[in-house]
């Protein structure tokens, strides 16, 4: 099975997933096993910290066995431990952390901690095995909203960012305000598809011209506004409604900033990460301005826009060849820039 690949290992438990997953040469899946905490985290309408934590705790073991399984590994045939060291829920990030640096200690095998986000961007290299930077990306997650100038392999500028809520945040915070619940991204996307997104006119917030920033709070309060006097007035709210005229606002920003930035940067490939990056609007919002602005876009397919080892595992093999190895002392950050 391994011939002369070069195996990493991935190990992601930065929020609600424990993910592990086997990489060849930092581009090819052999495996990508994802545990999603989701069912646990629902009932209490968005993700409990400390309750995370203890299910990475319990999890990550036979998360490891299973993602060797699959690509029929054992630990002695892995070259290279990359793990998400920050940022991220910091019990969380702990977990996976330890049990790299466990797993490093006791089998020898060299470890690189990897910067989600700089992760995220990666999953695009597992989809597309001819791209390299530099390229523009628009990161769109639970916790970010940039866009980024991609230097080098986990290097980048940071042209612009949101002011206040992620754009994620925003979705998961409309979702439970109209009723949709956890995770709110997904829901509001399944139901935008049966709504009409001229229904309500809600604020593209542009900020001040050449700005590449962003701000999502605005249209956040702005629905829950929206929402609120309608039911106070007794009027039926049509939630399928509400999704689909918040969705197309959201993205027609995202896709107008994310546009400006190819422009002025005379660039003519831009790249989606994130989990916001598996929302059906916005994918189809960044095709249709790619194709009209003559310029590739690279979207990697919905399961590795949300957290996954596989981005992980790339993105650390790509550090290890320029930077080579952490040290046992790799710590775990809540916050770590780009
Ligand atoms: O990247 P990710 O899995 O975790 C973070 O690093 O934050 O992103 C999670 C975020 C959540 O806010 C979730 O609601 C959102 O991505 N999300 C979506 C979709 N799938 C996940 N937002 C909109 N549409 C989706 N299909
Ligand atoms: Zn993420």
């Amino acid at each position: 099975m391994k011939g002369k690949s070069f195996i990493t290992l991935g190990i992601e438990t930065s929020c609600d997933e424990t993910a592990i997953a086997a990489v060849a040469d930092g581009r090819k899946i052999l495996s990508n096993v994802i545990s999603t905490q989701i069912p646990i985290h629902t009932k209490f309408g968005g993700v409990v910290p400390e309750i995370a934590s203890r299910r990475h705790l319990e999890n990550i073991n036979d998360v490891l066995s299973e993602a060797l399984g699959q690509a029929d590994l054992t630990l002695d045939d892995v070259d290279l431990i990359g793990v998400t060291y920050g940022p991220g829920l910091i019990g969380a990030v702990l977990i996976g952390v330890a049990t790299a640096k466990a797993l490093s200690f006791a089998k020898g095998i060299p470890l690189v901690g990897v910067n989600h986000m700089h992760g995220h961007v990666s999953a695009n290299y597992l989809v597309y095995p001819d791209l390299e930077p530099p390229f523009l990306a628009l990161v769109v997650s639970g916790g970010h909203t940039n866009l980024i100038d991609v230097t080098d392999y986990n290097e980048c500028t940071v042209i612009g960012s949101t002011r206040d809520d992620a754009c994620g945040e925003a979705y998961d915070k409309v979702a439970r305000v109209i009723g949709l619940g956890y995770p709110g991204g997904p829901k509001i996307d399944r139901a935008a598809k049966e709504g009409n997104p001229r229904a309500y006119e809600f604020k593209r917030v542009m900020l001040e011209k050449g700005s590449y920033d962003f701000s999502f709070s605005g249209i956040k309060t702005q629905v829950l506004n929206v929402v609120n006097q309608q039911r106070m007035r007794g009027e039926e709210v049509r939630t399928e409604d509400v999704c689909a005229s918040f969705q197309a606002a959201v993205v027609d920003v995202l896709v107008e900033k994310a546009m400006e930035a190819v422009h002025e940067f005379g660039e003519k490939r831009i790249v989606m990460a994130g989990g916001v990056s598996a929302n059906f609007g916005l994918r189809k919002g960044m095709e249709d301005a790619a194709e009209k602005a003559g310029i590739r876009l690279y979207k990697p397919k919905p399961v590795l826009c949300t957290d996954n080892g596989a981005m992980i595992a790339s993105a650390a093999y790509y550090k290890y060849r320029k930077h080579g190895a952490d040290d046992l002392t790799l710590d775990a950050y809540a916050d770590l820039p780009y």
